[in-house]
């Protein structure tokens, strides 16, 4: 019932409803299109509805309220952030400017908007080396997720200089996990986010972004995956391959705020229009190059 209502008052309102694949799986089924960051950012950009419901955490948001400032971008959860994104501040990044005069800066797209004005360029999991390899410089301050630095920094021959942030779901992940999901499941291949620690990076078969997981579960012809990401993606990788199973590496593999919109709050958000995300425009227009420069580089 409060599907179909969602669906007609998405039609009334010219709204698209953008779902990143850790939300809950009935937020899954009413969005027009569920992805990573990066498909979603795509997405922001090119849509031509005049509202977008974002089910997501706040700096997807605001990455889809800076590409399109006209469109209202309404966030359903208005608690629903990423903690890693918060874990540098603009004044932490100028410092870090200051003492590498000659880097280039790349920040994740797990960031704020400051954040992102601060920098270059942006990234998400999907792209992160082809950006820092798409650069002139030959340093590059990496922000704020250390263990993506780690991974870009072995796929590339730039110095990367990474900040101490990180995901908590990801970074609990353990190297004995993976042995013991190995020995469990001896036929799964083994899908690691580039958010995990390298000593479990190691231990996996693969290393991608969400939307890197779902293509190689579909052209796969294994039958089994251990999943090493938020445990919502699995939701999405069964419903598209029905006839594979798919183990999550840790069923504690829960992001909290990714988990806080509701079907409910989707409805209220497509009735009210709020809560709104909006950038200032000072911060905006300088966040935007960095994203649109990201959007450039080719994957
Ligand atoms: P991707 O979906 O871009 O791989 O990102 C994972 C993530 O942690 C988003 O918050
Ligand atoms: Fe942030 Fe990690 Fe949650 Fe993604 S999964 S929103 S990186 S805390």
């Amino acid at each position: 019932m409060i599907k179909e209502e969602i669906l007609a008052l998405k039609l009334e309102r010219h709204a698209t409803i953008l779902a990143h694949n850790y939300q809950i799986p009935a937020v899954q089924d009413v969005a027009d299109l569920v992805g990573d960051s990066l498909e979603l950012s795509r997405a922001a950009a090119r849509l031509d509805s005049e509202v977008i419901i974002f089910c997501g955490v706040d700096f997807m948001a605001e990455t889809a309220a800076i590409l399109s400032p006209q469109k209202r971008v309404v966030l359903p959860e208005k608690g629903a952030w990423c903690p890693m994104a918060h874990m540098i501040t603009p004044e932490q990044l100028c410092d870090m400017k200051t003492c590498n005069p000659e880097a280039a800066t790349v920040c994740y797209v797990n960031s704020t908007a400051e954040v992102k004005a601060e920098s270059d360029v942006c990234c998400t999991s999907a792209n992160g080396v082809q950006v820092v390899d798409s650069l002139g410089e030959k340093e590059v301050i990496f922000v704020p997720d250390r263990n993506l630095a780690a991974y870009v920094a072995r796929h590339t021959d730039k110095k990367i200089i990474p900040w101490n942030g990180y995901c908590y779901v990801h970074d609990h992940f353990t190297a004995d996990e993976v042995r013991s999901a190995r020995a469990e499941h001896p036929r799964a291949e083994v899908l690691v986010h580039p958010e995990c620690r390298p000593e479990v990076i190691d231990q996996a078969d693969f290393v991608y972004s969400t939307a890197g997981m779902g293509r190689h579960a579909r052209a796969s012809c294994a039958r089994e995956f251990v999943i090493g990401t938020e445990v919502g993606m699995i939701y999405r990788l069964k419903k598209e391959n029905p006839e594979k199973e798919f183990y999550p590496l840790s069923q504690n593999a829960v992001c909290q705020n990714m988990k806080k919109t509701t079907l409910e709050k989707v409805l209220l958000a497509l009735q009210t229009l709020e809560p709104r995300v909006t950038v200032p425009e000072r911060i905006a227009s300088r966040a935007k190059q960095s994203i649109e420069r990201m959007l450039q580089v080719k994957v």
